[in-house]
Formats: structure tokens, sequence, C-alpha cells
């Protein structure tokens, strides 16, 4: 979380970092700030709470200009959200550092630091790394040394980047544990926490390895490990248009996102399937034998993303017989996992920079088990680099926190895996597989029927946004688009939901059901729809009003409080959680609109969970 971008250049980088912070605002939009090197050489800074639109104003009033600068977007971790808190963060006028990443031994160097002399300004675990810096410089050092030396000293996470006075000319820029790409100009060098936000300046990017530092000029960049050995690494020419991330015309993100789902489920399946059959090879190299060998799946993955691999599981399970654990990173990384010989592991990440998941993945390789698969919508991120196989999803920049097209297109990615292992095994026949490549195709033009119903759920999102619960209830494969739809809808608009297996209900939640209750069912036709309409029934007895997501050839009446929408027609076993998850984004959206919450970033939230 925070976003941090630089910039050195003949003209003033201000814009160039403000433009680069809005991109990056998904990141964390507590506080933003901007440090630049004026004229006469001196840090000029700007900070603001709130959006990086708050900037505006001050920069505008101070004239601020300069050819160097760094600047930050911050979802706050120690210390609230305030305009001390913000970054950058400056020493003795000196140096300025932004930071995205947590210092876990930032209270021992704060103490060392006070008795140095250092005055604090800051709550901030961040403000200990600016010290730190000065002390090297202090020392005599030149500033590469001092900021090599100084993240010698930190225990934790970081991206830095950082300029001062003493060298003009200079950006630095270093990571362990937190993203970092360097953008390369014509004349002109940037740094940034993803290259999405420096698409409008530069399509050719330089991704850091952990422990990299970066001296940055504007006409060279000079990378040296960890050792501190001079490295090339390789430059990555980005296909992605900065269009990719405009608004358009839709109001939101999120709802331009729901809408793009039939092209990213397109792109997804663009090359992969032919003929009715996976093709071979949209693994990696040695994935077949890996795949003969598999004989269990451990997927690993938070929020959204773990929702995805909690589906997948009755699908492996179903198709393969094959035994599947679903673990949230943030769990599976503490605790004794029993892991066997033959276990495939596959982590499932939007962003590929999730802490916990990189962390559980870590754990994973540690203990030996080195065959792993990444399904990732970002090719660059680290995720994909630590992991023997991937797959990347094609949905393209997700910008809103809410994620929707990544967690549909993750479910098209896991449905591939599966008849590709499934093949590789021997466990799934021809006839089947194409039944399943055949509903996988038509699903993009079923998304767009699906989307056909978006008014009808406007009109039911009137009927949630002056409630303060609501129970999501599903069977089997929609119990989890059951937590998939109440997550949307607690994180973007505020209501508290919670998601059950229907037949859970009597077992305790049934006491939370009256009238003030809305119960939202995901029943398409299936083997358990008559056990699902009886569930329903018990909450009808108690008065609870119930909203059913149904698909035509389900029977279910509206009536009075029972209100029933048929969003498709009756769809494939395997591909009805992608289509009944549409709905319910869509319900989640207008009920936030209605209560006129920030949609595309709600409160206290951030798009990547880069810290643990
Ligand atoms: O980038 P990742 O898929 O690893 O992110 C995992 C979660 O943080 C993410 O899915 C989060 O739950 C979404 N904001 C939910 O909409």
């Amino acid at each position: 979380m925070c976003g941090i971008v630089g910039a050195i250049a003949n003209r003033d980088v201000t814009p160039l970092l403000l433009g680069g912070l809005r991109r990056l605002e998904y990141r964390g939009y507590d506080s933003a700030g901007i440090a630049i090197l004026d004229r006469e050489q001196q840090i000029q800074r700007v900070r603001e709470l709130g959006k990086v639109a708050t900037l505006e104003n001050p920069i505008g009033k101070m004239e601020l200009s300069g050819n160097i600068g760094i600047a930050h977007t911050r979802w706050a971790t120690h210390g609230i959200p305030s305009p001390n808190n913000a970054h950058p963060h400056i020493a003795n006028n000196h140096v300025a550092v932004v930071h995205n990443g947590i210092i876990e031994n930032h209270r021992s160097l704060r103490e060392q630091q006070l008795q140095q002399g250092f005055h604090f300004t800051s709550e901030t675990d961040t403000e200990t790394v600016v010290h730190q810096i000065e002390y090297h410089l202090q020392q005599g050092k030149d500033l590469r040394s001092a900021v090599r030396d100084a993240a010698q000293d930190l225990h934790g996470a970081y991206a830095l980047g950082v300029i001062s006075p003493v060298d003009p000319d200079l950006l630095v820029a270093t990571r362990s544990g937190s993203p970092l790409v360097i953008g390369l100009g014509d004349g002109e060098n940037f740094i940034a926490s993803d290259t999405a936000a420096l698409l409008p300046y530069t399509n050719r990017f330089i991704f850091l390895e952990n422990g990299d530092l970066a001296e940055i000029r504007r006409d060279s960049v000079v990378i040296f490990d960890r050792d501190g050995v001079e490295i090339e690494r390789p430059v990555h020419n980005s296909s992605l248009s900065a269009d990719a991330t405009e608004l358009g015309p839709y109001a939101h993100y999120m709802l331009k996102e729901i809408y793009e789902q039939p092209n990213a489920i397109t792109e997804t399946l663009e090359g992969r399937i032919h003929d009715g059959k996976v093709v071979k090879g949209i693994f990696g190299h040695g994935a077949d034998e890996i795949f003969q060998q598999t004989e269990q799946i451990q997927i690993i993955a938070c929020g959204t993303s773990y929702h995805a691999g909690m589906v997948a599981k009755y699908w492996l399970e179903r198709i393969l017989e094959m035994p599947c654990a679903v673990d949230i990173a943030s769990e599976f990384r503490y605790r004794q996992p029993v892991m066997r010989d033959g276990t495939l592991t596959v982590t499932l990440s939007q962003s590929g920079e999730t802490a916990d998941t990189l962390a559980a993945l870590a754990e994973v390789k540690k203990r030996g088990f080195h065959q792993t698969l990444a399904i990732c919508n970002v090719p660059e991120s680290s995720l994909v680099r630590e992991s023997t196989l991937t797959l990347m999803t094609h949905a393209g920049p997700e910008i809103g926190v809410a994620s929707t097209k990544a967690f549909t297109t993750q479910l098209v990615a896991l449905l591939l895996l599966v008849l590709a292992i499934g093949r590789e095994k021997s466990t799934i026949s021809s006839e089947e597989e194409s039944e399943i490549i055949e509903a996988l195709r038509t699903l993009p033009r079923q998304i767009e029927q699906v989307l056909q119903t978006d008014q009808p759920i406007q009109e039911l999102a009137q009927k949630f946004a002056d409630k303060e619960h609501t129970l999501f209830l599903g069977r089997n494969r929609m119990y989890p688009i059951a937590m998939e739809g109440s997550l949307k809808l607690k994180e973007i608009s505020y209501i508290h939901a919670e998601a059950y297996p229907a037949g859970e209900l009597k077992h305790g939640p049934l006491a939370l059901v009256d009238e003030n209750m809305p119960i939202v069912a995901i029943a398409p036709t299936d083997l358990l729809m008559d056990k699902l309409r009886s569930n329903l029934d018990e909450v009808r007895a108690r008065k609870g009003e119930l909203f059913v997501f149904t698909d035509s050839g389900s029977h279910f009446e509206s009536s009075d409080h029972i209100h029933t929408l048929a969003i498709t027609e009756p769809s494939s076993y395997f591909t009805a959680p992608i289509l009944f998850t549409v709905p319910l984004q869509l319900l989640a959206y207008h009920v936030a609109l209605i209560k006129g919450t920030d949609v595309d970033q709600p409160r206290n939230l951030a798009k990547s969970v880069t810290v643990e």
C-alpha cells in the first residue's frame, strides 16, 4: 500500500509527479505529498490530508517547480492520517524520502536517533529512514552510499525514493519486499510503485529485485544488487496503453470494470482454448510433468482472490476427485500446514504484490515444495516472478479497490487449470472437457445479457440503502459467491454483510432474521435448488425480506417480500458462479451509489495490500 513516484528531467517534474500520484491513488488515499528540489537546490515540500487533488491548490500557490522530485500517496500504518505523518519526510532540510512498506525495527531506530539528537515531527516508521540516511550523510558518505548503508540498518519492507541537495542531479531508489519500478525516458527517468503510474511518460521499464539500489540521473540508470555489485536488469516494454487506466464514459472505475468483464474473459481465453481443448503449454515450461505428478492442490490467496480459490475447490473435487485445500494467506503463513509430496501450490492474486500471499509462497518454498503456480493479473509482479508456473488473467488494469473483473477472470483461469490437470491425469473425458470449454466460450455473451439486468438491480438496491445488516446465502460452489457478494457490499457501502452456506442457517444465523434483515440468495437451477428453497421458506417464516437471484429455469416466484430476479437462462454448473457474481457486483455498486460512499476508494482500504 502507499504509492510512490519520483522523477528527474530537464523539465518541471511537478505535473509528472502529480499525474503519477493520481494513477497510484488506488494504493492509498489518506494523505498525499510532494517534495521538489527548486532552482536554489532547496527542498520544497507540500503535504495535505486526504486525496491527491488536495495538493493542487497549495502547489499552485507556492508555484512549486523543479527538475527533480519525489511524491507519495499514503495508506496509514504507523500514525494517523495527518499532514505531519504524510510523506515525503525530511531530515534537516538535507534529505527527503518517500517510502512504501513497514520498518519493523523503527522503535529501536527511533530511540537510537533520539540519543543522536534527531528531532521527530511525525509518528511514522518512515521518519526513522530519513534520519538514518541523514546520519550516514553526516558520516561523510555520498548520497548513494548513505542510502545503501541506511537500508542495511532497516528490518522490514521498503521501497524508497530519495533526493538531496548534496547531489541535486541524483534520484536514489531502493527496494526490499515492496515493489518499485524504474521508467526509462529520453533525457528523463522515473520511479514508481507500478508501471501504470508512468504509462503517460514511458512504456520502458526496469523492475528492481529485492535488495537492488538504483542511481538514477537524467541520462543514466545504474543498478547495484544487494551485495553492492553493479548489475544489468532487463528492460521490459509494456504493451499497456495509458488509456487502459482512463475512466472513459463511466462514473466510476468499478462500473467500468464490471462492464469490461465480457471482454476481460474473452482476452483471458484468447489463445488458451482451441478445438474444444485447453491449449498445451499455457501454464509455462514443465507444466505437463508437474500436473502429472500432482496429487493434491493447495490454494493460497486473500480477500476476493481467496473466494475464487474456494470456488475452484468445488470444481477440482467434482471433476478431478482431487483433494484441495484453500487457505487465507495470512493464516497459512503462521500455521503448521501439513503438506505432502505431489502438492501443487496455486497462489491467486490480482496485484501479485499482496504481502501475505507472497510470504505464504515463500514459506511453501522454504518447506521444499517448489511446484508452484501463480494466477495473477500483473505480469511483472513479484508473485509471477517467484512462481514456477504462471497463468496471467488478461483482465487489464483494475483500478477500483473493489475487485470485479480480476475475480471473474481468475475463475476462468482456474477452470482452465482444472481442465489441464484433468487431461494430464486422464481424469476428464474429452467430451467433458469440450462441454466445459463450450460453456466458457459462450460466457462473455451470457455476461452481456446479465449486464442488461442493471435496471431492475438498481431498483432492488433502494431496499438495501437504509439497512444495517444483510445476509447472503448460497450452497455448494455458490457459497463462495455469496461470500464475494457480501464482501462487495460491505466494502463499498459499509453495510455489515455476512455470507452463510444456506444449510447452516438454522445452526445459528436464523436468530438474526426479522423484517429488517434483507437476505440475498444465489439460486441457480441445480441439484440443491429444492434444498435452498426450503432454507428460504424458513427465512420467510421469520419475516425476512428475500432477494433471490436465479435463472429462468428455477420457477422461483416473486411475491410479497420475495423479490426474484432471473438474471440468465439456466447455465453450466461450472460457469454459473461467474455469471451469478455479476448481479452481486451491480447490487453493491448501486447500494453504494445511493448511500453516496466513495465507490472506487472506500474508506480505510487500498487496492494492493503490500504490508502485513
Ligand atoms: O491483489 P490481490 O488479489 O492479492 O488482493 C487480495 C485482496 O486484498 C483483494 O482481493 C481485496 O479483498 C479486494 N479489495 C476485494 O474487493
